[in-house]
């Protein structure tokens, strides 16, 4: 099994694979892909989705695609979970077979520090995508198996895994990110945009002007495009060339005919249409990534959906927000981690050893930086850094800073720093009315400010040398015991 994706990663990268498709063949001749042939797009999806993640953890749960979807032709499929295992995430992002998580997250770091660059997509006349086109009058979205995931949920939700794409009107920078989409009928959708989220501030400048805003909405697609789209990256950047960067060449793109947006000639669906400021629908609720319905439904842009792409058999990729972990929190805590490392990394802060961002803080609210300690206040700034940077500040709660003898992925470790190296009135610090979010089960009401902890899990700086010694075989004892009584550690 190791020597497959080996040597898959050791391809160049025009030979890597292409869309979600050529993926899924990839990562099922790994192994990494369970087959569910008849479930129903009412529950039964989000169900499965959820139990395989809740019972087997730690990014071991397998990708799931699901084909005869109760009511829809054989061949109109639904996928998910595209990277939340290390090995699925480590071949997509073309890194060599790794030894546990913390390998991709270093890799990527290396990567990001290394010799990154934005890839810009190429745009191209046409492609798989364009297969089908369905324009006005013959838009129908209830073609394709949205799912309703959750009993509570206000709606099917045909975006989930997706990728929305607008375009600033006062620049040429197109910016694509993932946001909800519940589907009100066979034409129109609703989106919730978190306040301070890129795509939400282009659209208020439409709507500032009295125009509706421009977007395509792409629901099947390279998990590189929905790992960009779905992470903090730089305002003013855009997430094609983002992902490029990582896939090593350009995105072919098709632009759209009604607004020219760029979408993956490759992609399995894409939808166009306008977001109407004036024209408001109830939209939600929606169960969220903290494991909460923490708002209600409340009234949204309606999207007027004028034309539909997609080739033939489209698989939709589905991701399902609920109590973590979920389909796409172990590989998003691989990415976080790696892009706080990064951040904190060009902030100036020497000696970081490992990032990790748990899946039960839903890889945002529970992140630990492991550092060596070099100067009196490292530990600190660290810490403070890995709060504030643009990857680690949306809708944090802890940062816990430890010292580089503690695994950060080791939940029991970190707990073990905390309740022997913390002295909880001097080592935890408070930021008050941060960057959060309504769908923090603590916030109430507007501004959606959250306060957040700063906890000093390290040595004390003036005692590191002499605080008490670690009670523990060394290593070299442990190899030798091993060795000697293999029968009892296997
Ligand atoms: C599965 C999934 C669903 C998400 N849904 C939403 C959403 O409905 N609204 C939102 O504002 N952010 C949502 N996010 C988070 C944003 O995609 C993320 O913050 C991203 O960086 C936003 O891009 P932007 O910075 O270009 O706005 C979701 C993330 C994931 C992984």
């Amino acid at each position: 099994m190791s020597m497959v994706i080996k040597e898959l990663a050791d391809l160049d990268p025009s030979e890597r694979h292409k869309g979600i498709r050529d993926l899924i063949e990839k990562v099922d001749a790994m192994g990494e892909v369970a087959h569910i042939d008849g479930a129903d797009w009412n529950l039964e999806v989000g169900a499965l989705v959820e139990m395989v993640c809740h019972e087997s953890r730690e990014g071991k749960a397998p990708a799931l695609l699901f084909d005869n979807i109760k009511g829809y032709p054989k061949g109109f499929r639904i996928f998910s979970g595209a990277t939340n295992s290390s090995r699925r995430l480590a071949y997509a992002l073309g890194f060599e077979e790794p030894d546990g998580p913390m390998d991709v997250v270093r890799a990527y770091r290396d990567r990001m520090h290394g010799d990154f660059k934005l890839i810009p997509p190429k745009v191209v006349n046409g492609g798989d995508l364009m297969e089908n086109i369905d324009r006005d009058d013959d838009v129908d979205l209830t073609k394709f198996p949205a799912p309703f995931l959750h009993e509570k949920d206000g709606g099917r939700y045909i975006g989930t895994d997706v990728i929305v794409t607008t375009r600033d009107p006062d620049s040429d920078w197109v910016n694509s990110a993932t946001y909800r989409v519940m589907m009100h009928d066979e034409k129109t959708c609703g989106i919730w945009m978190s306040p301070g989220k890129h795509g939400r501030l282009i659209r208020e400048k439409y709507f500032a002007r009295g125009e509706p805003c421009p977007v395509t909405i792409s629901l099947g697609h390279d998990p590189l495009l929905f790992m960009a789209a779905n992470h903090e990256i730089d305002y003013g950047t855009d997430e094609f060339a983002y992902a490029g960067g990582h896939r090593g060449r350009p995105y072919e793109v098709v632009n759209s005919e009604l607004h020219g947006l760029p979408m993956p000639a490759d992609a399995e669906i894409v939808l166009e249409g306008e977001m109407y400021g004036d024209e408001l629908k109830s939209e939600g609720p929606f169960g969220e990534f903290m494991g909460y319905y923490a708002s209600d439904a409340s009234d949204e842009p309606v999207i007027k959906i004028r034309r539909v792409y997609h080739r033939n058999n489209p698989i939709l990729c589905v991701a399902s927000p609920a109590k973590p972990p979920t389909s796409v929190t172990f590989g998003r805590t691989i990415v976080k981690g790696a892009m706080i490392w990064d951040e904190v990394e060009k902030a100036g802060v020497p000696g970081v050893k490992g990032v990790w961002c748990h899946e039960a803080g839903a890889s945002r609210l529970w992140n630990v930086i492991a550092i060596e300690q070099m100067y009196p206040g490292h530990a600190k700034q660290a810490a403070m850094m890995a709060a504030n940077c643009h990857a680690g500040n949306y809708a944090g709660r802890w940062v816990i800073v430890v010292d580089d003898d503690i695994d950060p992925t080791n939940m029991f470790d970190v707990a073990w720093a905390m309740s022997t190296r913390c002295d909880p009135p001097n080592d935890i610090d408070y930021i008050h009315n941060a960057w959060s979010t309504p769908l923090d089960p603590l916030l109430t009401g507007p501004p959606y400010q959250n306060n957040r902890a700063i906890v000093d899990a390290c040595k004390p700086w003036g005692r590191k040398d002499s605080f008490p010694e670690t009670t523990e075989t060394s290593p070299e004892f442990k190899a030798k015991m091993r060795k000697k009584y293999p029968a009892l550690f296997g």
